[in-house]
C-alpha cells in the first residue's frame, strides 16, 4: 500500500502540497492528473524520500519514509522503479550498458549472465535483442522509453513503479505500446503504479482510477465515470480540451 497522509510540502516561501491524501493498494495503478505546475512530480520526489514533507506522511507499506535514515531509505529504493519523462539513458552508453547499468555495478553477476538477462528484458518490454548494441540516439522516442522501463525493471525487480509524464512525445504508436506495457506490469506482476500525466487522453487508457490535483490539493479521487461528472470548476476547466477525446475512448473501451 502505498499513502499519503495530510502531507504539506514547499521547496521555498511558497506552499506546493496543501494537504495531499490518497491511497494505492497493492498491486494497482492510479493516475495523477494536473495542470503543469500542480504538483504531481513532487509527489513523486516524495515517494523516493528525495525530500521529507514538512507535515503529515508518507507511507509505503505502511512504513513511515520521513522517519528513515538512508540506509532505511536506500532499502526502500530498491522496491521502487522510476522511469521519467525523457526516458534519462546515458546517452554515451549502450542499450545494453543502460539496462544492465544496476547489475554492472552493484552486483557479482558475470558479464554473460548480466548479458542475458539484458537480453531477455529487452524481449520482455518488446525490443529486438539486436538492438543491444546501439546508443540511445540512434532509436525512436518511444524505444528509448522502453529502454528506460527494462532498465527500472531489471534494476529493482520493483514492487512499485513511478512513472513521470511517460508518453511525453511520443508519436501515438509508440504512446499505445508504451501505455500497453505499464498497463500489463501492474496488471500481470501486480507491480503498484503511479503514473503522472496531464495528458488525459493517455490516462484513461491505463487506468481506471484517477486522482485530480489542483494547486497541490487533491480535488478528486475516484473513478473515471465520477470524474467526467464532476462539477468542480477546476476539474471542468482541466477536462474541457479533452471532452471529444474522452467521449470516443469511452465508446471503445465500452463498445
Ligand atoms: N526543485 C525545485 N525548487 C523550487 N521549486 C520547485 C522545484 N521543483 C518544482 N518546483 C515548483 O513546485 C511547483 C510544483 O512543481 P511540480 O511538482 O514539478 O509540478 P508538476 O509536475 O505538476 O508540473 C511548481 O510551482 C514548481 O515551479
Ligand atoms: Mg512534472
Amino acid at each position: 500500500m502505498l499513502e499519503f497522509r495530510d502531507v504539506t510540502f514547499s521547496y521555498g516561501a511558497e506552499p506546493v502540497l496543501r494537504g495531499i491524501s490518497f491511497q494505492i493498494p497493492d498491486g494497482e495503478a492510479r493516475v495523477i492528473l494536473g495542470q503543469s505546475g500542480s504538483g504531481k512530480s513532487t509527489i513523486l520526489k516524495l515517494f523516493l524520500g528525495l525530500y521529507p514533507p514538512f507535515s503529515g506522511s508518507v507511507l509505503i507499506d505502511g512504513e513511515d519514509i520521513g522517519k528513515m535514515n538512508e540506509r532505511e531509505l536506500r532499502e526502500v529504493r530498491k522496491k521502487i522503479g522510476m522511469v521519467f519523462q525523457d526516458g534519462a539513458l546515458f546517452d554515451s552508453m549502450t542499450v545494453g550498458e543502460n539496462v544492465g547499468f544496476y547489475l554492472i555495478e552493484h552486483s557479482d553477476l558475470e558479464i554473460d549472465e548480466i548479458e542475458k538477462r539484458v537480453r531477455e528484458m529487452l524481449g520482455y518490454v518488446g525490443l529486438e535483442e539486436s538492438i543491444i548494441d546501439k546508443l540511445p540516439d540512434e532509436l525512436s522516442g518511444g524505444m528509448q522509453r522502453r529502454v528506460a522501463i527494462g532498465r527500472a525493471l531489471l534494476a529493482t525487480d520493483p514492487k512499485i513503479m513511478l512513472y513521470d509524464e511517460p508518453t511525453t512525445g511520443l508519436d501515438p504508436e509508440s504512446t499505445s505500446k508504451a501505455l500497453a506495457l505499464m498497463k500489463t506490469l501492474a496488471e500481470r506482476k501486480k507491480i503498484s503504479s503511479v503514473i503522472v500525466t496531464h495528458q488525459i487522453v493517455d490516462a484513461l487508457e491505463i487506468a481506471d482510477d484517477f486522482i485530480f490535483i489542483d494547486d497541490g490539493q487533491v480535488v478528486f479521487d475516484g473513478k473515471l465515470d465520477g470524474f467526467r461528472d464532476c462539477a468542480d470548476p477546476r476539474v471542468l476547466e482541466f477536462l474541457n480540451p479533452f471532452r471529444r477525446g474522452i467521449a470516443e475512448l469511452q465508446r471503445k473501451k465500452f463498445a
